[in-house]
């Protein structure tokens, strides 16, 4: 996180240099808001997802409770720990939260979860806003998170980043006009072998009907694709899009899955390891 705050720190203050000679020179400047857009980082390091402003759906005279059923899945997370670490439960406790409401904690599910735990608020609040899991304002109803790390970078993560900016007409950290789609970026999802993948949180029926689905080996109209069908209600093929699951079958190159013939990924038998003559 510290490396992409340095990474952007310094892509401001490069642009702001570039302003400067800019404007001596007259010629036109992108603004700044365009770069910010540009940048790439984890939906939840912006400050529209941890700087709290009151809002009418978001404010203290708000109140939030767990249902009866996810009441019941909070006391028996709780009941994992040890009765002096109720605290230790904070994260799964503030996932239910989350999940019940619609996939954002608001101060007063903030509050819930600090009360339920015998947790000062402020504690609850630093977990709340240090994990990117954890969403602070209001999201759509489909969390779409490309992955941003390196393997999926170098298999064609940006352009997937740019079809899925351009179909839904949002950059990473916003929501479409329908409310249906929050774009964001999440670091490696550990699904490398079949990069580059997309994992789609789905927040429309509460706790018992959330998912978190990955999609994998996606090409540019893959992900296009994926995003039609589920804005149509219908549910994508999970995983992999090309093969069963990560065998040697081919590869995403550019903007096309390109099979790959045999099952092998060596080109002969392999070499023994070296052993040195001991009688030399
Ligand atoms: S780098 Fe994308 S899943 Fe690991």
């Amino acid at each position: 996180m510290l490396s992409r705050t340095l990474l952007l720190a310094g892509r401001l203050a490069s642009a702001a240099t570039s302003q400067q000679s800019v404007s001596t020179a007259s010629r036109a400047v992108e603004p700044l808001n365009s770069l910010l857009h540009k940048c790439s980082f984890a939906t939840n390091s912006t400050d529209i997802f941890n700087v709290h402003k009151d809002t009418p759906e978001n404010n203290a005279s708000i109140t939030f409770d767990f249902t009866e059923a996810n009441y019941k899945i909070v006391k028996d997370i709780v009941a994992r720990y040890p009765p002096n670490y109720k605290a230790s439960a904070i994260i799964p406790v503030l996932d239910v939260a989350q999940q019940q409401n619609g996939g954002w904690l608001s101060l007063a599910a903030m509050n819930r979860v600090a009360k339920f735990l015998d947790m000062a608020p402020i504690r609850v609040y630093e977990v709340a806003t240090f994990y990117t899991m954890f969403n602070r304002t209001k999201i759509g109803k489909y969390h779409v998170l490309i992955c941003g790390t390196t393997p999926c970078r170098l298999q064609g993560a940006q352009g997937i980043e740019e079809a899925v900016t351009k179909h839904l007409g949002i950059h990473i950290g916003q929501t479409t006009p329908d409310g249906i789609f929050t774009l964001g970026e999440m670091e490696c999802m550990g699904a490398c072998v079949n990069a580059p993948m997309v994992a789609i949180a789905d927040y429309t029926k509460g706790v018992e009907g959330f998912e978190y689905t990955y999609y994998e080996d996606l090409t540019p109209s893959d992900i296009v694709s994926i995003l039609d069908t589920i804005k149509k209600g219908g549910k994508p093929k999970p995983g992999s899009q090309h093969r069963s699951k990560a065998e040697p079958a081919g590869a995403v190159v550019g903007d096309k899955w390109v099979p790959k013939e045999g099952t092998m990924t060596l080109s002969g038998p392999p070499r023994q390891p070296y052993c040195r003559d001991l009688n030399a």
